[in-house]
């Protein structure tokens, strides 16, 4: 069965957060104090999520991508992705971590049958990597990064959040990384998810990335795999990793869009960006199977066909990133 909304775009992939809380509190994505998180009552049961899951897999969607806040402080994941990988018609299952868990959860998660892993990374250097994270030890991530190849997972993409005057200096330091290590690093244009004045100063165009890279490095463009997401992927010549830039502001890549995400509150979005959000609380408690069809089908046909994030006079508000998973 195939899911199609109302721009023609086929819907395949759901992007699922099982938890708010964070073993890190990165500073584009979570204010500095004053963080509640949701409550047990009010962040979904593993059984609520398999109901998800085997629903809208039961209507089209091929893949699954776990994320956060942390996936992996949530206790009792593996057992659940166990089962969420054995549902049957679910041809990929990811999951995008910070890595810190990943050294000792690693081989558990290959077990349990998640194919790919993406991992938050912005710094090469450990002291800016714990200031963009409030303290994280660079250290652990990239034994974590290791770790998942020493499993038998491919190398993890590294998701790389780019902030003028923060680790914009480090770009070709992450471009010359893949000339020896086979992960894809994936740069990321910087969201105002926080809401802080003059947000504008961290912003750089993937563009400029791209330039930037480009001025040491004849880029070869890559095909898109068939559940390629946003990233525009290129290679230098010989290298053993690829480069991918995601305009998550500047946007080229919504008239390709092609997945929905639920909150681990249980709230269903069909835009990252987008107000609007539908409560699946409802239908879960007590389970509902055919209204939950029903409801997800709604948010795939009221899908926007774009984000307005970076037309004049788009006026900032918070979102909470922790809670949706980007
Ligand atoms: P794959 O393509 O499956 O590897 O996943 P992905 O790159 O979409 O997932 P990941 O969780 O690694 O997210 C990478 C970055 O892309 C994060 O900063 C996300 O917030 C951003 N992103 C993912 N989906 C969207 C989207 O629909 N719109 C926008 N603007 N950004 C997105
Ligand atoms: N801007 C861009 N990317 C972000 N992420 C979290 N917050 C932001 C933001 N404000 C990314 C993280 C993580 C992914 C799920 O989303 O780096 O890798
Ligand atoms: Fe945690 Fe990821 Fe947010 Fe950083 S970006 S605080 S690692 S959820």
């Amino acid at each position: 069965m195939q899911l199609t909304d109302t721009h023609g775009r086929n819907i395949n992939y759901l992007r699922l957060s099982i938890t708010d809380r964070c073993n890190m509190r990165c500073f584009y994505c979570m204010p500095k104090e004053g963080i509640v998180s949701k409550g047990h009552d009010s962040i979904l049961s593993y059984e609520e999520l398999l109901l998800i899951a085997e629903t809208a897999v039961n209507m089209g969607i091929e893949k699954i991508r776990i994320t956060g806040g942390e996936p992996l402080v949530r206790s009792g994941i593996i057992a659940f992705l166990g089962k969420l990988s054995a549902i049957p018609g679910l041809r990929h299952l990811a999951l995008t971590t910070n890595g810190l868990l990943l050294a000792e959860m690693a081989s558990d998660l290959y077990q349990a049958g998640v194919q790919r892993l993406n991992v938050s990374l912005d710094s090469l250097d450990p002291r800016t990597f714990s200031e963009i994270t409030r303290g994280g030890d660079l250290k652990r991530v990239l034994g974590g990064l290791e770790a998942a190849e020493q499993a038998g997972f491919p190398p993890p993409k590294i998701n790389c959040v780019i902030m003028r005057g923060v680790n914009d200096g480090e770009i070709l330091d992450f471009a010359d990384r893949t000339l020896s290590h086979g992960n894809s690093v994936r740069f990321i244009e910087y969201m105002p998810a926080v809401k802080e004045e003059g947000w504008q100063r961290y912003s750089i165009p993937g563009e400029e990335i791209l330039q930037r890279i480009a001025g040491r490095y004849t880029l070869e463009q890559l095909d898109k795999g068939p559940f390629a997401g946003p990233s525009r992927d290129f290679r230098i010549p010989g290298a053993r990793g690829s480069i991918g830039i995601i305009t998550a502001v500047s946007g080229h890549f919504c008239s390709e869009c092609n997945r929905i995400r639920v909150t681990s509150t249980g709230q269903a979005k069909g835009c990252l960006f987008s107000d609007a959000k539908t409560d699946l609380v409802p239908w879960l408690r007590p389970p509902d199977r055919e209204g939950l069809a029903e409801v997800l089908r709604f948010i795939v046909s009221a899908k926007p066909e774009r984000h307005d994030i970076s037309q004049d006079g788009y006026t900032h508000k918070n979102f909470t990133m922790s809670q949706v998973g980007g």
